[in-house]
């Protein structure tokens, strides 16, 4: 297995902002040196500026050769014209790892040497605190130790799923990239939903708030499936399955509106994706 000091050469980070900067805390954390990491990025927030100065990260460095790793975490609207400039950082043995959602293979190739190993990847929010999950995938470049490093960098925020197929990961950015947003409005809604049927608001908000929090560690730390999970507080002709009555029609029930949510998404993913 390969670990982040198996990285041989540096590590260049290409865009420090609440990604990037999230990588980076977690590279550090586990063990990382940080002489073997630079960062270009013309105005780090000023926490990962903090952060880069105490562990004496270089910024925006002139020189120093080309990088072992190129990872790209600026947004997807600026990459061409930043793509642009860092390209010729890199060596034929450099390999690129991009997070930028809706940025293809296909552009990412086109942006440097031909021949050139490309990660394509989605990481989801819950990175900041080393809890997302990031699916990947790599072209025909990729050695299989360009993959172990890959996933060695993406694993420091998270879990990983490799794919081979880069159509999946415009689902992937679905269900996991996007899938924080509809945990949030979960909660929201369950506070909401609270709140009208008599609840103080800011106690159903709490309420709301720690359910999903509660159930997601619940369903983390048990290793039980979700199912058996729900299975499990479900009497019958209880309170809970009342509401499951409501929650899981068939017709108008949470799993075709998820699922009709998710094709939307992927839909769109695809729309932007280039
Ligand atoms: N945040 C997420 O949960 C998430 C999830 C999946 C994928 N992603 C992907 O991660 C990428 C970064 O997202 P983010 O939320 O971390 O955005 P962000 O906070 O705006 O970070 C981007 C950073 O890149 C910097 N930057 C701008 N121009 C640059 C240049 N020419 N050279 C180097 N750095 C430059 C920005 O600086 P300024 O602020 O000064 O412009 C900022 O610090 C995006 O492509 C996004 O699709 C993010």
């Amino acid at each position: 297995m390969v670990t982040l000091s198996d990285i041989p050469g540096r590590v260049l980070l290409v865009g420090a902002g609440k990604m990037g900067g999230a990588m980076l805390e977690g590279w550090i954390g586990l063990g990382l040196e940080p002489a073997r990491i630079a960062v270009i990025d013309p105005g780090p927030p000023s926490e990962v500026a903090a952060l880069l100065e105490a562990r004496g990260v270089a910024l925006n460095p002139l020189n120093g050769g080309p990088p072992a790793v190129m990872l790209l975490a600026v947004k997807p609207q600026v990459a061409p014209e930043v793509l642009a400039k860092v390209a010729p950082l890199a060596g034929p043995q450099t390999l690129i790892v991009s997070v930028m959602a809706g940025r293809t293979l296909g552009f990412l190739e086109a942006a440097f040497a031909p021949g050139t190993a490309v990660v394509r990847s989605i990481p989801n929010t819950p990175a900041a605190i080393g809890r997302g999950v990031t699916v990947a995938v790599p072209n025909a470049a990729v050695t299989p130790t360009q993959m172990s490093i890959a996933d060695a960098l993406l694993r420091a925020s998270g879990g990983v799923e490799w794919v081979e197929e880069e159509a999946l990961i415009d689902v992937a950015t679905a269900v996991s990239g996007s899938g924080p947003a509809y945990v949030f409005l979960l909660a929201e809604a369950l506070a909401a939903a609270g709140a009208q049927a008599g609840l103080p608001a800011d106690m159903a908000d709490r309420l709301a708030r720690a359910t999903v929090a509660g159930a997601g560690e619940l369903m983390i730390r048990s290793g039980i499936e979700p199912a058996q999970l729900r299975k499990n507080v479900t009497s019958p002709n209880g309170t809970t399955a009342a509401a499951l009555a409501v929650l899981m029609d068939e017709e108008r029930g949470f799993v075709p509106l998820l699922t009709e949510a998710v094709l939307a998404a992927a839909r769109r993913s695809r729309e932007l994706a280039g």
